[in-house]
């Protein structure tokens, strides 16, 4: 427990500073992001040999590459001779040719080629290598960290890679449909708060929570580093779209996983998997990706109505919720709440906010 916690003293949600202060997002920046795991792409982006795409964690930047034994592996983004960036945006290559002075590279980041190399005495080409980035694919989700000595994404997400395919059993074939970017002014860490909470659901998501979820069943517990969302469903009959609720075992359910620090993925009745992934800018910025995905990224009116009704109604209502939070985090009015923690938990507690917070405090005082 917090060492706040005591019989008589409620526990208090963190100072304003750690919402607002660009000192605590750099060390963020530079610790946690750095050594958590966190989303890179998908498989479908590195489909074949050679496919590469880039992408940034805690400002590294980094691309990941098919090899040609059809491993994925994930790569520093530069040249080991003198630092130049060796790829862009995303493509195809047979091999890595850095655009400064051409030294080649093969798909498993080895050095094969360089001008001239060969009259410099004791050059061993076999020494020099990209420098590699730990990387997972998690149901075709490719996962990076920058921590060489992390431990793989199954003891911090105990259970979550075996439920994702009891409630998404077309998991392996799905492709992104959609990907939406939601730019949201304020810390990274308002916004996960603020889902990883259903305390303000009543009054702020009214389709949501008359319409999909039975409020009274919500819940949200963790599991190991995972903030695992249960409910029942509510008005399955009043969805917009069809359900099968005799295809398989969840075909009815309602779930969601969040992966500390900064990627959820949500199952709707249906198994329509879609996803969250907060990109944070600086201490007051916040990137929200919601991907929706399909078999095959076959075009879908169901999932497309879908991720537009989410868009006008959820993550409406909460863009609003979190830019004021963040505008009250900097008021010279505003000292730390109590949290509402319920020691039987249930949707009207915050005891899912307490967990968050614990992971937030180690994140920045070690
Ligand atoms: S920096 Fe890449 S070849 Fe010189
Ligand atoms: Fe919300």
């Amino acid at each position: 427990m917090n060492e706040h916690a005591t019989a008589q003293t409620p526990v208090r949600t963190l100072d304003a500073r750690y919402y607002t202060d660009p000192e605590i997002f750099r060390i963020e920046h530079n610790g946690l992001f750095a050594r958590t795991w966190q989303f890179a792409g998908h498989v479908s982006q590195v489909e074949n040999t050679g496919d590469y795409f880039t992408f940034s964690i805690g400002g590294e930047n980094l691309f990941c590459i098919r090899g040609k034994d059809g491993e994925i592996r994930a790569f520093y983004n530069v040249c080991q001779h003198r630092a130049h960036e060796m790829v862009h945006g995303d493509g195809n290559a047979k091999l890595l040719v850095c655009p400064y002075h051409a030294w080649t590279y093969e798909l498993d980041g080895g050095l094969r080629s360089g001008p001239n190399v060969k009259s410099v005495p004791g050059f061993d080409r076999s020494e020099i290598c990209l420098t590699p980035v730990r990387i997972e694919n998690f149901h075709g989700f490719l996962f990076a960290n920058l921590n060489p000595d992390a431990v793989p994404m199954d003891e911090w997400f105990p259970g979550v890679r075996e439920e994702l395919a009891s409630f998404v059993p077309h998991i392996g074939q799905l492709k992104p449909l959609e990907w939406v970017e939601i730019p949201e002014d304020c810390n990274w860490k308002v916004s996960v708060e603020n889902y990883s909470e259903c305390y303000h659901c009543a009054i702020n998501h009214p389709t949501f929570a008359t319409g999909v979820i039975k409020p009274e069943t919500y819940n949200i517990l963790p599991q190991g580093y995972c903030l695992r969302h249960t409910t029942e469903c509510a008005n399955l009959d009043r969805m917009t779209y069809e359900i099968d609720l005799q295809s398989n075992e969840h075909a009815g359910d309602y779930s969601s996983w969040f992966l500390w620090p900064m990627f959820s993925f949500q199952v709707y009745p249906g198994n329509v998997l879609n996803t969250y992934h907060w990109r944070a800018l600086d201490a007051d910025h916040v990137i929200v990706w919601r991907g929706w995905y399909t078999i095959d990224g076959v075009d879908s009116e169901t999932v497309r109505r879908l991720a537009v009704q989410d868009r006008a109604t959820t993550v409406a209502e909460d863009i609003v919720l979190v830019e004021s939070v963040q505008r009250g985090l900097k008021s010279r009015g505003y000292r730390p709440g109590p949290l509402v923690v319920d020691p039987a938990c249930g949707v009207n507690s915050e005891h899912s906010v307490l967990a968050l917070q614990q992971w937030m405090r180690e994140a920045v005082d070690g």
